[in-house]
């Protein structure tokens, strides 16, 4: 069949026709190659119109709550996160809703559990600054990476379960009402002990915030899992005692905690018996 010369128009792209006076067997593998060239052109046009920067967020966007906070932890936590240069092992999302506990509360006394470098102690130090009122109370048995020096800041070192300790602690809070921060030791028991030793200087309406619980809704090996039971179930079990801490919920609203079932509020005056 003879074709004549013929220009092939698809999408605004123009190709001359491949032959003259072809058959149909001649001219169809070079119309599909130019059909091909075409429709490679279109998609880079389609590329350009979508560019890098467009497609790195797209593909972020696509990441779950879960590979979120696996992420943070592999990549952010221990080298990147800081208050006023100092490092801080915390998300931050939980460090903003601790800024408008400490607001809503006003504690005269912040008892933190485990304070390492001691970013985490200058950031709650700074809030009572803005505040105008208050102490920061840093136990830790660890003081070799600690460098902070900040009036509002007493430094206890030592272990959370050591007597001694917890009467200093007794002592500076004559009075008080006191927000506590557990953020040593993540294994059950210690935490429960934690709990035990330290919720009775919390006053009404203020908190006890228990740090990583997110370990017991993992697993071991996906990077954010613990081998044994955890903040969790230490809550857990302790609320099963305690009628008078609450689990509020509230505080989790970012979704991106790494405190789950771990801010428990002090509702009423603990009950005798309890
Ligand atoms: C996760 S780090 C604290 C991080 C810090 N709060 C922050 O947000 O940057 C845990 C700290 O708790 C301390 N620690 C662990 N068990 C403890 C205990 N039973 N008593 C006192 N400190 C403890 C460790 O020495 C360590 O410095």
């Amino acid at each position: 069949m003879g074709l004549g010369k013929r220009k092939l128009v698809f999408k605004n792209e123009t190709v001359e026709s491949a032959v003259l006076e072809a058959s149909v067997a001649d001219w169809y593998p070079h119309m599909l190659k130019a059909l091909k060239e075409i429709s490679r052109g279109i998609r880079s046009r389609i590329t350009l119109k979508k560019p890098l920067r467009r497609r790195y967020y797209d593909e972020n966007y696509k990441m779950s709550l879960r590979q979120w906070l696996i992420r943070h932890q592999k990549e952010i936590v221990f080298d990147k996160v800081t208050w006023m240069g100092m490092p801080v092992w915390k998300n931050i999302l939980d460090a903003w809703i601790y800024q408008e506990i400490i607001y809503e509360i006003k504690p005269d006394v912040i008892i933190e559990i485990g304070s390492r470098y001691g970013g985490s102690t200058l950031y709650l130090a700074n809030l009572l600054d803005l505040l105008d009122k208050g102490i920061v109370i840093s136990i830790d048995k660890d003081r070799s990476v600690y460098h902070l020096e900040h009036d509002r800041v007493k430094v206890l070192t030592g272990s959370s379960s050591d007597p001694a300790i917890i009467s200093e602690v007794d002592r500076l809070c004559k009075g008080k009402s006191a927000l506590v921060i557990q953020d040593g030791a993540h294994h059950k028991e210690q935490v429960l002990e934690d709990l035990e030793n330290y919720s009775k200087f919390v006053g009404i309406n203020s908190y006890f915030i228990v740090e990583d619980g997110i370990v017991d809704l993992f697993h071991p090996g996906d990077g954010l899992g613990f081998d044994q039971d955890g903040p969790l179930k230490a809550t857990e079990a302790f609320l099963r005692r305690h009628s008078d801490f609450i689990c509020d919920k509230s505080r989790e609203r970012y979704l991106l905690t790494y405190n789950p079932g771990g801010f428990l509020k002090r509702i009423s005056k603990k009950e005798a018996g309890q």
